[in-house]
């Protein structure tokens, strides 16, 4: 979650340097890369990328179905710098990264000992938490709190949950980081958004434990199916994500108390960790920084904050919370519950799910 903060740095940088100087390059990193908006769109010509697109990655109806709307909505965005960090965030997760699962999501049970071993360490850092930072995917008038793990600790996590990952993707994964405690104060609400491209793949929300005082309070996560999910996690449950893949956040408000979950990310052996998210600019299609238009409808309007997106005129600032499809843990260990889970397939917890 941290690594956001990056890639808002380096889209904000090259949204300036792409609409502005359009003649001018400027460094991108370390790394000494250059990019300016015509060598940009020499690369997307050269890669053959097409306007409007033939297919979207995945090709279902329901993934094209969010995506075409969303593409739309952005055509719409006034201020250019959020437009392009909008469409960097839009086409990379859209089309340009592939996805490795049916749905990009999945809710099952984390190993016990890990649970226990994290829930102690949050129940223990509690009282002297400091606050974690700006993190500007998250709103509310109580800033985050951080517990930190010692890095053996989130070596050993890494490690323990590695496997479950590996077969739940079905490729062979590179740890990348587990990042926690972090505990979420009363009010607070996690925007809509996609992890860093680079190494934030294949990842879990594993949830350690939340105040009694606190409400219900769902993980939002769009599938490839074109389904708006809200999972509730319990103690313990951990939910898989393509999370570059799918927009997800908790745009509701936190009510009530605190909420603490570790977010574990890793990556395909093999991945391009240097330059992967250099390709989502090159998709960029050519038009992106035309006119703003008009919306038709004004529950369309939105708005991009850094790298991520929100719709104001829809209550909880998320349109598809009217037609979204709502799980609740606890999960069943030993299993994946995924939208093609079926009732009949489960043994026990007919009154939780
Ligand atoms: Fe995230």
């Amino acid at each position: 979650m941290k690594s956001l903060v990056y890639m808002s740095a380096m889209s904000l940088l090259l949204s300036v340097l792409l609409f502005i100087p359009f003649c001018l390059s400027l460094d991108l990193d370390e790394k000494d890369r250059q990019l300016n908006e015509g060598d940009r769109l020499k690369e997307y010509h050269s890669r053959a990328y097409q306007w409007p697109l033939p297919e979207m990655n995945p090709n279902t109806p329901g993934w094209r179905k969010i995506y075409d709307r969303r593409m739309d909505q952005l055509n719409a965005v006034e201020d250019i710098g959020e437009r392009y960090n909008g469409w960097i965030q839009t086409i990379g997760s859209g089309l340009v990264a592939p996805n490795f699962t049916e749905f990009g999501w999945g809710l099952t049970r984390a190993p016990q000992h890990v649970v226990d071993t994290l829930k102690a360490a949050l129940h223990a850092g509690l009282p002297k938490a400091r606050y974690e930072g700006d993190v500007e995917v998250i709103e509310g008038q109580n800033p985050p709190l951080f517990i930190p793990l010692p890095s053996n600790t989130t070596h050993w996590v890494l490690n323990e949950l590695k496997e479950m990952h590996e077969n739940w993707s079905g490729v062979p994964l590179v740890g990348s980081i587990a990042y926690g405690l972090r505990v979420y104060q009363d009010g607070a609400s996690l925007l809509m958004h996609v992890d860093r491209p680079l190494t934030h793949i294949i990842s879990c929300i594993l949830h350690i434990d939340h105040s009694e005082t606190s409400e219900p309070w769902p993980i939002v996560i769009e599938d490839f199916q074109g389904n708006t999910n809200e999972v509730v996690l319990e103690s313990g449950d951990m939910l898989f994500y393509e999370s570059s893949k799918c927009f997800h956040g908790r745009p509701r408000m936190l009510k009530g108390g605190w909420y603490s979950s570790i977010f574990v990310h890793y990556y395909p052996v093999g991945w391009d960790t240097e330059s992967f998210d250099l390709e989502s600019h090159y998709a960029v299609p050519p038009h992106w920084g035309d006119d703003a238009v008009s919306l038709e409808n004004d529950e369309d309007k939105l708005i991009v904050v850094g790298t991520s997106i929100k719709e104001p005129n829809c209550e909880h600032n998320w349109c598809s919370l009217k037609n979204s499809v709502k799980w609740y843990g606890p999960a069943i260990e030993g299993q994946v519950i995924t939208p093609k889970w079926s009732r009949e397939t489960r043994s026990t917890h007919e009154d939780e799910l």
